[in-house]
């Protein structure tokens, strides 16, 4: 698979998944431009259909010792069917290969998504305050997860 045609495969997940309200979606750029950096990488899931092929993906930075999760989405089509915490264990299997021992994330406070990294063992262990500006204007904390490998 060429750069290329992976980032078509995670934009067809992004303008599906991600509602416009919380202003999370990353644009093409912003994709291949973190996808050229050397330590950031990513997941994808292509047990779709023939008409949505990319089921979902994640995208993670590597810094020594941790690894940081900056965006997971699984399209509406296909989600609660385990497939973003399956993406979470081949991380934690991939980053321990690059000499990881903990995963961190940070999320939108109100983000139903909390479920499924709780699922997986992470715990909440900071706050930001009004991290987040989201798309009307208004700030949201951002909570800080970690989880060890
Ligand atoms: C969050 C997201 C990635 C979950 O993907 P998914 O493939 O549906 O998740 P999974 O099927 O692997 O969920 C595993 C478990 O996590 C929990 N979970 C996942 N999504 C949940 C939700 N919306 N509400 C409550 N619990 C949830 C459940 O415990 C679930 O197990 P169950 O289905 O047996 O109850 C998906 O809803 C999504 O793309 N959301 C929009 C993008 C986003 O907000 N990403 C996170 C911030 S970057």
């Amino acid at each position: 698979m060429n750069d290329t045609s992976q980032i078509d495969a995670i934009m067809a997940v992004m303008q599906a998944a991600f509602d416009p309200q919380w202003g999370e979606a990353w644009n093409r750029r912003q994709v291949s431009d973190a996808l050229a950096l050397p330590n950031t990488f990513a997941i994808v899931n292509y047990t779709g259909d023939d008409e949505q092929k990319t089921a979902g993906f994640l995208v993670t930075r590597h810094a020594p010792g941790e690894e940081e999760l900056l965006l997971i989405a699984v399209h509406p089509k296909y989600r609660r069917q385990g497939i973003a915490y399956q993406m979470l264990v081949q991380l934690a299997k991939d980053a321990r290969e690059r000499g990881a021992s903990r995963i961190f994330l940070e999320m939108r406070e109100n983000n139903p998504a909390a479920e499924l990294y709780v699922k997986f063992g992470f715990e909440p262990i900071g706050r930001r305050k009004s991290y987040y500006l989201l798309s009307d204007g208004n700030r949201m904390d951002a909570i800080t997860y970690g989880v060890s490998i």
